[in-house]
């Protein structure tokens, strides 16, 4: 009785709190994104703490902080995995809890440093569910520089891959991981460590050309100074808090920072 009690009132609990409305009031193009006073716990643990800042629509901005500062946290927020306890999100102008959930999912792709590929082909794995042209799955191959070692492997697009297929290595799993992310052309697109398998150089490479080829708006967490130096801006993250923004060279004078991104260079060499 005790657990049929707790589970009625999990599923009694309102997914999406206000009434959704569809998405008809986002703006075309690249999405802004606007964060005000968000504060966000896990139990008693503070993990944000009334943060606010900016994100201009086609922007692309890095999220720098130390391990446990709140990054990911902060990621999932943006794409609406977990609500903020306090203070509002917006997204293209539109408040995220007023938007329709499968609109969101649309317009907003977070890619992980974790991937789940599926045991199916190549192409299903970019593509999931949706009847996309072939040039499409190949487009967003090349961006995420994944086009190169698809075509090497014995059946192109139509390997199959995972437990009765072929095991593709760490890197290129993120790369896979990150076409079926460019394949739905998002308009936010939010790489959490995303790429921190693949060779710095060619890291380099995609977002250089994400930035090049994609309409859209870009928040990067990442540890290499050589991405985090290729964003517009950079937020520096502490302990919930932002505590700096600018460019990486202008950051370069807060200590702390200063210290941080130091320690990822010698990490990296
Ligand atoms: N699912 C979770 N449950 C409880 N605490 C969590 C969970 N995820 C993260 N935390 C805690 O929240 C804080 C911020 O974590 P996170 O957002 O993952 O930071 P970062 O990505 O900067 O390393 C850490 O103290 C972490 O232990
Ligand atoms: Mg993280």
């Amino acid at each position: 009785m005790v657990g049929r009690e707790r589970l009625e009132e999990v599923f009694d609990e309102p997914v999406t709190l206000p009434p959704a409305v569809d998405g008809t009031g986002l703006p075309a193009g690249p999405l802004g994104v606007s964060v005000r006073s968000a504060s966000f716990s896990y139990e008693d643990n503070l993990v944000l703490d009334g943060i606010s800042f900016e994100v201009e629509p086609n922007e692309s901005v890095a999220l720098v902080g130390a391990t446990g500062s709140g990054k990911s946290t902060l990621a999932h927020l943006l794409v609406r995995l977990a609500d903020p306890d306090a203070g509002s999100i917006r997204l293209g102008g539109v408040e995220l809890r007023r938007l329709d959930p499968a609109r969101l999912r649309r317009e907003a792709a977070i890619v992980f440093q974790e991937t789940f590929l599926f045991a199916s082909t190549v192409r299903e794995n970019i593509g999931l569910d949706m009847a996309l042209p072939e040039s499409e799955i190949r487009r967003a191959a090349r961006l995420s520089q994944a086009e190169g070692f698809i075509e090497e492997l014995p059946r192109g697009y139509d390997t199959v891959l995972g437990e009765r297929g072929v095991t593709l290595s760490g890197g290129q799993r993120q790369r896979l991981a990150l076409a079926r992310a460019l394949v739905r052309r998002p308009r936010l697109l939010i790489l959490d460590d995303a790429t921190s398998a693949v060779d710095p150089t060619v890291e380099s490479v995609i977002l250089k050309g994400l930035r090049e080829e994609l309409e859209t708006t870009l928040i990067v967490i990442a540890y290499r100074v050589s991405t985090i130096s290729l964003a517009d801006r950079v937020l520096f993250l502490d302990r919930g808090r932002i505590a700096a923004e600018g460019s990486h060279y202008d950051l370069l004078s807060h200590p702390a920072y200063e210290a941080m991104v130091r320690a990822y260079e010698l990490g990296a060499a």
